[in-house]
């Protein structure tokens, strides 16, 4: 049983616990504690009602403001894209050859096109475009199918021997493997490894073969022919291995590069972008109408 009775030093009623004789004053709460407690229940029953709170099975409740982390984030995104959108407007109206001419624009053009290419290329040409087997490098300036500007743009456009564009770039190198005897895939690939020594194209048997069987696209030279996306043989880059095993392995099935038509992915102005970021790697070469 409790046992409250009012102290007689202070004048406030105990709570009637006591210990070893020691009794507990029932002191009232200080008030502004008390309020300060009203207060912070008062503002979650408001925050409850206005934001995000309560987790339900598949999301929490929404609140009545309708504000989230990621709406934020939208809107940030959206202000930035608003804040760019002259300059992309000027990079789509602006002819791709003549951006030298509007550094502002090229500047844009390829800061933009920068982030393009880590979110679209990077994974089949490198974080650094330097390429791999079978992705070319883009920092050189051997080119499968033409380095200017131009000619590059198109080239991410419509893509390599794909089947969603109809003007996709195409060709296609024979699997000479099904042609000619093992003895004269080993002739050609010896004949090939040499080329970039300096050895004529035409000359000894390796010679005669390559005569008949390559130059319709690698050209009499050996330099390749970039209407055809042919590789020039001549130049010590090999974009399927220079080893003896990878030049008899290219020669004997014939290489298929291929890759996507960026047109159907990308914005006008983000095709631009990458075009003039590609192009500015150091290997872009100036406009040449033949090419085009
Ligand atoms: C799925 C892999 C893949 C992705 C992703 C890719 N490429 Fe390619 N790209 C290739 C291949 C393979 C080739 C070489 C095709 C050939 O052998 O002709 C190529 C060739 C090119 C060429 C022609 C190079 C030359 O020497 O003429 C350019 C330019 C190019 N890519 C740019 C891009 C850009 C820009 C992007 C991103 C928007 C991109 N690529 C994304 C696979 C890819
Ligand atoms: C119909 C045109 C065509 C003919 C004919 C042709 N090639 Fe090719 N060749 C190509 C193309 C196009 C490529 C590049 C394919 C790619 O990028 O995927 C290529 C690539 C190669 C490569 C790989 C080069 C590299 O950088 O890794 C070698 C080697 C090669 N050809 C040798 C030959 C030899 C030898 C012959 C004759 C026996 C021959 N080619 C005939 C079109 C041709």
């Amino acid at each position: 049983m409790s046992n409250k009775r009012i102290d007689p030093v202070t004048g406030t009623e105990t709570t009637g616990h006591q210990w070893d004789g020691i009794e507990e004053l029932n002191n009232p709460l200080p008030r502004w504690w008390l309020w300060t407690f009203y207060a912070t229940i008062l503002f979650g029953v408001i925050y409850v009602i206005l934001f995000p709170a309560w987790p339900m099975v598949t999301s929490a409740t929404g609140g009545l403001l309708g504000w989230s982390t990621r709406g934020d984030v939208a809107a940030e995104i959206q202000a930035v894209d608003d804040a760019q959108a002259p300059m992309r407007n000027r990079l789509v109206e602006t002819d791709l050859a003549a951006l030298g001419d509007h550094p502002e624009v090229q500047d844009f053009a390829r800061d933009a096109g920068a982030a393009v290419f880590r979110t679209n290329c990077s994974q089949c040409h490198g974080a650094g475009a330097a390429g791999g087997i079978g992705y070319p490098n883009l920092l050189d300036d051997a080119w499968l199918w033409g380095g200017d500007i131009d000619t590059i743009a198109t080239t991410i456009r419509h893509g390599i021997r794909n089947e969603d564009d109809p003007d996709a770039r195409w060709s296609q190198m024979p699997a000479f493997g099904e042609i000619l005897s093992e003895e004269e895939i080993a002739t050609l690939t010896a004949h090939v490894m040499s080329l970039p020594d300096g050895t004529d194209p035409l000359a000894g048997p390796g010679g005669e073969l390559f005569d008949m069987n390559c130059t319709s696209c690698h050209g009499m030279d050996g330099k390749g022919d970039q209407s055809l996306g042919a590789p020039n043989l001549t130049d010590a880059i090999w974009l399927y291995g220079g080893s003896e095993d990878q030049i008899a392995h290219s020669i004997s099935r014939g290489p298929f590069g291929v890759m996507p038509a960026w047109g159907k992915f990308l914005s006008e102005a983000e095709l631009k972008a990458v075009a003039a970021y590609v192009h500015g790697l150091g290997g872009g070469t100036e406009e040449d109408p033949a090419t085009n």
